[in-house]
């Protein structure tokens, strides 16, 4: 972890450069009967090229089990202690560990794809770069603008979450900040229509956002070792939670396990568990961001697949877990809460020792969640930085701190700014889609990569390809219909965002054409 501060050292330089333009677009040959634009479009970057320029300066120092830390790190909080209660009492009822274990099927075919990309092309891009290499530029972008979900939006999902747990802590010690000043202005009426509520901003959230900012600015080398022993800390409230809570579980909590649905689509019932499992998907994103360290892997064939799929399995037992103890401690209705383990924990005066320590371990648990993202996001914008896809200065590093200083204030303010204003569960609807479909495209871009380079050594292989290619494709397509058409609203628009500045930055910058 010592050398993530050299992370920095890509763009690709002169050796890139020169390999870029000697290069004849050799798996281009799918696209020649395209008209001009959209061949140019479906332009794919020669695979040999994307891992150019960055390894020969970077030191290679993460082993697996770090790996698995910075997985950790970037996946465990708001999915877990905050939606789990929210979806349970919404959506799933007690099945919310069905509806779990539904997102955890999905997430691990797209991990076992994943594996496969980031063995065979360890780049730090991740999802960008694999789609890059197979599917070409635009649908490329595409994949790196839905990024900026997993990444740079969940850090402020994570940091409303954040908010309302540092609120409640500030509550137990008697002290009441103004309640216009720890909302967003922005919320989601019933029908999930966006409604103007009368807060200002959302302070603690941007302050989180900022602060982690600051750290991320000046060096990363500290910031690993703060994540480690986040996780750490994480990784045992919920052990603690889950062994304390057992005794206190009352089964008829559970009964009906699968509530009946109560006529609306969704609102239990089994369409209820399945839209569950998209919401808790959201539990799931930040599993690949272990992919985004590439280059610092000692040995990434090996290590990348260990740090993806570990993180994944460890992740999905501590949610079952934690899940069932929370929905057999408390009745439903007293689950739709922004802070649902604070809740549980005070309503049995026997668990109330336990309130604050796990109170203070949850909001570190998130904070390395927001610090994780917030470190992520900056890689992948440099990434496409350095192919044009985005201006050059984005790809800069600080001479003395070592570390993308404008893309990390860049990701930095935007993520304060959405976290000021927008409600946790707008965010989290559009990351979950967003990620689901990025999934879904990682999948099929095995599929292209064994077809485009069927003989080549591939270090980790997806076992029974193609079919479970098609399969992580289909789940993860799947569980994006049972969200709401709103959040296909907002998914366009978010879209139509990015494709129409891919129109007028990327599409005419784009090194790989030049
Ligand atoms: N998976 C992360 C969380 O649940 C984003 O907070």
């Amino acid at each position: 972890m010592r050398d993530w501060h050299k992370a920095c050292a890509y763009p690709g330089g002169q050796e890139a450069e020169e390999r870029m333009s000697n290069a004849v677009n050799k798996d281009d040959s799918t696209t020649s009967g395209l008209p001009s634009v959209l061949r140019q479009m479906c332009a794919v970057r020669p695979v040999d090229l994307s891992n150019a320029g960055g390894k020969n300066r970077l030191k290679q120092v993460l082993g697996a089990g770090t790996l698995v830390a910075i997985g950790l790190g970037a996946t465990i909080g708001t999915g877990i202690f905050v939606l789990t209660g929210t979806v349970a009492a919404s959506n799933s009822g007690p099945a919310i560990t069905i509806s779990l274990l539904i997102a955890a099927f999905g997430a691990g075919l797209a991990a076992l794809c994943y594996s496969e990309f980031a063995a065979f092309l360890p780049v730090p891009g991740s999802a960008y770069s694999y789609t890059y290499a197979t599917l070409g530029e635009a649908l490329a972008w595409f994949i790196g603008w839905n990024l900026l979900l997993e990444y740079m939006i969940s850090a402020s999902a994570v940091a409303v979450s954040w908010s309302a747990y540092v609120v409640n802590l500030l509550e137990a010690a008697h002290i009441h900040l103004p309640e216009a000043l720890v909302n967003a202005p922005l919320g989601l009426d019933a029908h999930e229509h966006v409604i103007v509520t009368h807060a200002i901003m959302n302070v603690p959230a941007v302050l989180i956002v900022a602060a982690m900012t600051c750290v991320l600015y000046v060096g990363v080398r500290e910031s690993a070792r703060a994540n480690a022993i986040m996780v750490g800390l994480k990784v045992a409230v919920i052990a603690i939670v889950i062994v304390a809570g057992l005794q206190f579980i009352d089964t008829s909590n559970w009964k009906p396990y699968v509530p009946a649905n109560t006529g609306t689509f969704g609102h239990f019932g089994w369409s209820g568990v399945m839209k569950g499992a998209a919401i808790m998907f959201f539990a799931y994103v930040g599993f690949d961001t272990a992919s985004t360290t590439a280059l610092e892997t000692r040995n990434p064939q090996r290590d990348l697949p260990i740090g993806i799929l570990g993180t994944l399995i460890i992740a999905t037992v501590l949610y079952v877990a934690m899940a069932a103890v929370l929905t057999g401690i408390l009745p439903l209705a007293q689950l739709d809460t922004a802070a649902p383990v604070a809740v549980a924990l005070d309503s049995h005066p026997q668990l109330s020792w336990l309130s604050w320590p796990v109170k203070v371990g949850v909001i570190a648990g998130m904070t390395s969640v927001i610090l994780t993202s917030l470190l992520g996001q900056p890689r992948i914008l440099l990434s496409m930085a350095d192919d044009g896809l985005l201006p050059p200065f984005m790809s800069r590093c600080h001479p003395r701190y070592k570390t993308p200083h404008i893309s990390t204030v860049i990701t930095g303010v935007l993520a304060a700014i959405i976290a000021a204003i927008f409600p946790l569960d707008l965010l989290t609807d559009l990351i979950s889609i967003g990620i689901l479909l990025a999934f879904a495209v990682v999948c099929i871009g095995v599929l292209v990569l064994r077809r485009t380079r069927p003989n080549e050594h591939r270090p980790f292989r997806v076992p029974w390809a193609p079919f479970t290619c098609v399969l992580g494709a289909l789940v993860c397509l799947g569980m994006t219909f049972f969200l709401s058409n709103n959040t296909w609203l907002r998914l366009l628009i978010w879209t139509i965002i990015g494709m129409s500045i891919y129109a007028m930055y990327g599409f005419r910058h784009s090194r790989l054409r030049k």
